[in-house]
């Protein structure tokens, strides 16, 4: 099963990716990886994407340069791990650039989409779990060291302005009214524990449908 973790700044969703696998890895084979990263060629990417010394770089040079990450992370890590029957846990994939690049710089669904595409040939994951947090309690998280949420540190991202955060809230609960099948939304304003146990019974029931033949 191919699982992501999807949400905005400071939603938790590193510090939930290592809890919910570290407690599936003892159940079933799992990997943990995320984006942009994954390999060393997406972590070159992104350094140049997040730093602040980086050159400035256009919307859709970042979502070609994000996309050329996501192209080798399916192929060199996430198809052969899938074909090898193990499960993929994913912090970050389509849906960030849905909604960062799509929502957040507003470049047209059909670039989007058609990045996505190329990238990932078809290959969508069977859930993911949306972390939902409103921007401002996000990026509170952030900026203060010690909470869940903020270990990486400030990025470019996060110092977007307030309305782009809001963008980007906005177009991840739109995913989610769009695929209600896939896309399952959890609100992350609640301690981190009650958030974690809500993930993982809902990961827990996808994994017995999946391994009962529920799911192709
Ligand atoms: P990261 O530190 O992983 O996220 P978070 O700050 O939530 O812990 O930073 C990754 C950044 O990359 C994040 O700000 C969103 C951005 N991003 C996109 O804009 N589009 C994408 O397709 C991906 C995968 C990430």
């Amino acid at each position: 099963m191919f699982v992501t973790l999807e949400g905005p700044e400071g939603s938790g969703k590193t510090s939930q990716g290592e809890a919910l696998a570290a407690t599936l890895s003892k159940r079933i084979p799992l990997v943990l990886t995320r984006e942009p990263g994954g390999t060393e060629f997406g972590e070159r990417v992104r350094d140049t994407l997040l730093s602040f010394g980086a050159p400035p770089l256009d919307p859709l040079t970042q979502l070609l340069l994000l996309s050329a990450a996501r192209a080798q992370h399916v192929r060199e890590v996430l198809r052969p791990a899938l074909a090898d029957q193990r499960n993929v846990l994913c912090i970050r994939y389509s849906d960030s650039s849905r909604a960062y690049q799509g929502g957040g710089d507003g470049l047209p669904e059909a670039s989007v989409e058609a990045a996505i595409a190329i990238a990932t040939d078809g290959l969508e994951p069977d859930l993911t779990i949306l972390l939902d947090l409103d921007p401002i309690e996000g990026l509170r998280r952030r900026a203060s060291a010690g909470t869940e949420g903020a270990q990486e540190g400030w990025n470019r991202f996060d110092a977007r302005e307030l309305a782009f955060h809001e963008r980007v809230r906005t177009a991840y609960l739109q995913l989610a009214r769009k695929w209600p099948e896939r896309v399952v939304t959890v609100n992350a304003a609640r301690p981190f524990d009650i958030v974690r146990a809500e993930i993982l019974e809902i990961v827990l029931s996808r994994l017995a449908v999946d391994t009962t033949g529920g799911t192709p």
